[in-house]
């Protein structure tokens, strides 16, 4: 006989979701990944195999799903910058029936929180047919596509139980930058910054942010409680955390939501503004600071209800919250913390579950 014991009751605490309690945990995972991922003199450490995968290879392909697809968009970024290795992103359920011309020497980077993922399963069977190699970063040790990959590398990001993926974000955008980083200084290459004691900076960032919920649960409020629909904009690395605030607030609130690069807008979709359409902008690189800029005061003459979130070295006075400042590439980790929250609130105030919304599964086990 087992006791049917309900783990939430155990493991939630004093927390009423767990998507809340997984949110506040991101700073402690990101100390969980740097004590996993350096040796005693504060270098990163990689195992002999993973650095064996990356040195042959001349092309990274990541492959996820959700929100770790979104999470690969940013390491994309990260990786052409910092290690200067051509890398594209593809959403498993289109690369395993459209896959696209390959390299030579493609390395397939597999992103899954769980390592379930059927689709991601299903393209990795492909590619091991093929003979190529495959790299793994996953929450859960043992999972399917690590154990079927040539190699793994653990987000150490503790269980995450909430339907809306959080920590799984950020943990895979900090391993990632950490494989950047490690291939970076195999090919003698010039490293902008010292990335763990900039990922030690994030984390405490990440604390004073999780501090001040209630500033966001006031965001939301006005921004989001009642709308039928909301934008979510911003360039380069913004515009992929864009995605991702959208996805969040799709998943847990059932707005309808779209995270758009803010330059393409009034391609089409700028025709959806109306009199206090809430558009979240999101401002953390200086490039395309101005031109971010510019996207805002087009919605606002069409009638937008416009929200900036910016970051220190780029903010305006009149910025609804600037965040303290951190290495730009680094931002995303950073400027997903208030869309998490304000799709959180959103949630809440709409009554939605937050944890199990309807329609949506943890884990995808079938294709
Ligand atoms: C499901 C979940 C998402 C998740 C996606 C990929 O759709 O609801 O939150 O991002 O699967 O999951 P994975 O475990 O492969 O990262």
């Amino acid at each position: 006989y087992t006791a049917e014991i309900d783990a939430s009751d155990i493991e939630k605490g004093t927390y009423a979701h767990y998507m809340l309690k997984e949110m506040d945990e991101q700073p402690a995972v990101i100390r969980n990944i740097i004590q996993h991922y350096q040796n005693e003199n504060g270098d990163i450490e990689l195992t002999e195999g993973v650095r064996s995968l990356v040195s042959e290879a001349d092309r990274i392909y990541i492959v996820a799903c959700g929100t770790s697809y979104n999470a690969g968009l940013v390491g994309k970024d990260i990786l052409e910058r910092i290690a200067g290795i051509p890398t594209e992103v593809h959403v498993s359920s289109e690369f395993g029936y459209n896959m696209p011309l390959l390299s030579s020497r493609p390395l397939f980077v597999f992103l899954s929180q769980s390592g379930e993922t059927a689709d991601s399963r299903a393209v990795l069977v492909e590619v091991k047919k093929r003979g190529y190699k495959a790299l793994t970063m996953t929450n859960v040790p043992g999972s399917t596509l690590s154990r079927e990959a040539n190699e793994t590398m653990l987000l150490h990001a503790g269980p995450e139980i909430a339907v809306a993926s959080t920590k799984a974000y950020t943990a895979q955008i900090a391993v990632l930058a950490i494989l950047a980083y490690d291939i970076a200084r195999a090919n003698g290459k010039e490293l902008p910054f010292e990335l763990m004691p900039e990922l030690a900076r994030v984390a405490t960032i990440m604390d004073s942010i999780m501090s001040q919920k209630e500033l966001f649960e006031d965001l939301s409020d006005r921004y989001l409680k009642t709308t039928p629909n909301t934008f979510f904009i911003g360039r380069g690395l913004d515009a992929s955390v864009c995605l991702e605030g959208a996805l969040k607030v799709k998943e847990i609130s059932y707005i309808q939501a779209e995270g758009y690069p803010g330059g393409e807008l009034k391609h089409g979709s700028i025709a959806l503004i109306e009199d206090g359409t809430p558009v979240i902008a999101l401002i953390s690189q200086p490039k395309t600071n101005l031109n971010i800029r510019g996207n805002v005061k087009e919605v606002v003459a069409r009638g937008a209800n416009a929200c900036i979130i910016s970051m220190q070295g780029v903010e305006h006075e009149n910025d609804e919250f600037i965040l303290p400042h951190v290495e730009p590439i680094l931002a995303p980790l950073i400027t997903v913390l208030p869309v998490q929250l304000m799709a959180y609130y959103a949630a809440l105030a709409r009554g939605c579950d937050v944890d199990k919304p309807r329609n949506l599964a943890k884990s995808v086990t079938v294709e």
